[in-house]
């Protein structure tokens, strides 16, 4: 289905920039969409830990979207904006946008909403927000 009302401009801040290279295509010759998924799954993780300050793993993805294909050689830019925190988990809305290396068109083409927990060194769940 094609994105209804897709956002003017990218929301959040850059969390991860690539090039997506000839390795990562699907039999159709477009980016794979696992690798897009991964390059959204680190993004986010990179964000989380920096709000858990400590390890995070993922514990769910919702709501994603794949809204237009991305071609080998595009530049790739995920975007992430926490969307709330628990507490020990913390919900992440992502976006990738894709950059045309030739005619310079920004696009926004995939989106989705990760989940991550903060966990210990045992990879127990602990608070997001710990007291001092
Ligand atoms: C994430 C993990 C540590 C949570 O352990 P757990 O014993 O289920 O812990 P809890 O039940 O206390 O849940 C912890 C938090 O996760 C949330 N959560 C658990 N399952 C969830 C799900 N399917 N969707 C959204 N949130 C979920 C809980 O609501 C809770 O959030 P809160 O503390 O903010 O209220 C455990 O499930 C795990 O290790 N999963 C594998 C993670 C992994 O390997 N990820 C990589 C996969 S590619």
């Amino acid at each position: 289905m094609a994105d209804p009302s897709p956002p003017p401009k990218p929301q959040g801040e850059i969390v991860i920039r690539a090039i997506a290279m000839p390795a990562d295509t699907n039999s159709n010759g477009d980016i794979f969409g696992g690798w897009i998924v991964s390059q959204m799954d680190l993004g986010g993780a990179v964000l989380a830990r920096s709000i858990a300050e400590s390890r995070v793993v993922t514990v769910a993805i919702e709501a994603m979207s794949f809204v237009a294909p991305v071609n080998v050689g595009d530049t790739v830019t995920c975007y992430a904006r926490l969307q709330g925190v628990g507490r020990t988990s913390m919900k992440v809305e992502m976006e990738v946008w894709t950059h045309h290396y030739s005619d310079g068109t920004e696009r926004r083409v995939t989106h989705g909403i990760f989940t991550y927990v903060a966990i210990d060194e045992h990879g127990r769940p602990h608070p997001v927000r710990r007291p001092g």
